[in-house]
């Protein structure tokens, strides 16, 4: 991103999976990497925030000058945002969190038994939106994963959780989205929007925090 276009701006970011523990040996999931999350953090650290990154877990390098909190679960990253929330300019959520975890954890090894096993799940706190349903609220950019009517989801997301700003992935298209090292976004914001082409995930970054700080300038 442009030099300084953050200068001075405390940046919070979640990225990565997070994983729910179904017994001690087993966990739902999802198939995030961290990569996005983290070459966001990256990118607003070379634009001169002060940025904490609130990760699940993933097998990837710090950012350079980057602040990096390492939780597990929903729970614990809900936890850890709203630890750091204070003094924040803008919050950037590309974690996938898990909606729902198993409503009791075993504490043993579940044996084998039995054809089935059926797992209660209950929903996990919305971390996104209940940041944006502060009073004192930062800047708020959302991710969204969609495969289909893209624009339409991301719009409904955006007003729904009552965001600044959504980055729309297309998870349908070969080479975007989880796990790749590429990816394209879709962004929109209330009266307008933005295309970030196909690209690696540094360089959708940078501009995806050239969008920000734009938006945030145009906003006052
Ligand atoms: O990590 P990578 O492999 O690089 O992949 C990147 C990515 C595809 C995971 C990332 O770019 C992305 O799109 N992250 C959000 C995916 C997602 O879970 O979308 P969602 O539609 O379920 O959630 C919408 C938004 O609410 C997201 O900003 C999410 O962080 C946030 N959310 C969702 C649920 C929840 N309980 N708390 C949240 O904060």
């Amino acid at each position: 991103a442009g030099a300084g276009v953050l200068q001075g701006r405390r940046v919070l970011i979640t990225a990565g999976p997070t994983l729910e523990d179904i017994d001690p040996v087993r966990f739902v999931g999802n198939r995030s990497s961290g990569k996005m999350g983290f070459a966001v953090a990256a990118a607003a650290r070379a634009a001169g925030a002060e940025v904490t990154l609130v990760s699940g877990p993933v097998s990837l390098p710090t950012p350079d000058g980057v602040t990096r909190i390492d939780v597990r679960s929903a729970q614990q990253m809900h936890q850890a945002v709203f630890a750091a929330l204070p003094g924040q300019d803008v919050f950037i959520a590309a974690a996938a969190v898990a909606d729902y975890r198993p409503a009791e954890p075993l504490a043993q090894k579940r044996k084998k038994a039995g054809e089935t096993w059926q797992i209660d799940l209950v929903l996990n706190p919305d971390i996104l939106a209940e940041v944006a349903a502060r009073p004192q609220r930062p800047f708020i950019v959302g991710f969204a994963a969609e495969t289909n009517d893209v624009e339409a989801h991301a719009r409904d997301k955006l007003r729904r959780k009552r965001l600044d700003m959504i980055a729309a992935n297309h998870v349908g298209q070969p080479g975007c989205g989880f796990e790749s090292c590429d990816n394209a976004l879709s962004v929109y914001w209330q009266d307008g929007g933005e295309e970030i082409a196909l690209a690696d995930k540094s360089a959708v970054a940078a501009q995806l925090v050239e969008c920000i700080a734009r938006r945030m300038e145009a906003a006052g």
